[in-house]
């Protein structure tokens, strides 16, 4: 049977890519973004406002939703080439990235709990990366505090929630192909690599849902060879 997922960061990139898959595989995806999601229901939104996290919540508060998928994301203007300059990097970005990357999810995730507990097998994915390791830091400094913060956060919610029967679990990749990746490779923007194929990025948030409910999957970090 379908399930219905919540998509954070459906209109571009991974955000997007996931949307798509589990519209494909049959499952009602409800796909949060301030710009069109690119599949599912589009549920327009800017978390980075208390009034667009709110939003989210009332409006989903009567469905059951079987997972939070937090696939969206933010990080400083030229960030990871060397146009970035942290000396340039406005007290606005700071407050903007780590408003997307770590207080919405934390908020979200307080204000989803009632809806998740309703369906058999609840789940809750956020996407961090692998800047949030001690030794993983960039010159990024608020997307890198906004991963170690989401890190932390998730640990936290399991303890805070322990006994709701949700899975909390957080995928810390490196640089995954989204058409923007391949792009800053191609221009040379990014060092020649190859990028984590979303298809792996994919079948692992479908092994983390296919879980039962006795495991937390607790972080599953991808690296590229
Ligand atoms: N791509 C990678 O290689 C990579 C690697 C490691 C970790 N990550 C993490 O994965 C996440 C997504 O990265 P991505 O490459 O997919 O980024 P992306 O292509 O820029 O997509 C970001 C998504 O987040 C949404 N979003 C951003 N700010 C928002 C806001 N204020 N309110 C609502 N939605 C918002 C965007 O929607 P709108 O602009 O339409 O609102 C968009 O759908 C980030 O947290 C990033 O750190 C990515």
């Amino acid at each position: 049977m379908g399930k219905t997922y919540l998509v954070v960061g459906a209109s571009r990139g991974i955000g997007a890519e996931v949307a798509k898959h589990f519209v494909a595989t049959g499952h009602r995806v409800i796909g949060v973004s301030r710009t069109p999601a690119i599949a599912g229901e589009w549920l327009k939104a800017d978390v980075s406002t208390p009034e667009g996290i709110e939003k989210i919540i009332q409006s989903v508060t009567s469905e059951t939703i079987d997972a939070l998928l937090y696939m969206g994301g933010t990080w400083e203007a030229g960030a990871f080439t060397d146009a970035f300059e942290i000396t340039r990097s406005p007290y606005a970005e700071t407050r903007r990235v780590i408003d997307v990357n770590t207080i919405a999810p934390i908020e979200i995730t307080k204000g989803l709990m009632e809806t998740l507990q309703r369906s058999s097998n609840p789940k809750a994915i956020f996407i961090g990366a692998l800047s949030g390791f001690d030794n993983g830091a960039t010159k990024e400094v608020a997307n890198t505090a906004s991963k170690f913060g989401l890190r932390g956060a998730v640990q936290s919610l399991r303890v805070a929630y322990r006994g709701y029967g949700v899975g909390f679990s957080v995928i810390n990749p490196g640089n995954v192909a989204t058409a923007e990746v391949l792009d800053d490779i191609q221009s040379g923007r990014f060092a020649a690599q190859t990028p984590i194929p979303m298809a792996d990025l994919i079948q692992t948030i479908e092994w983390i849902l296919q879980l039962s409910r006795d495991v937390d999957v607790s972080e599953v970090n991808l690296r590229q060879r």
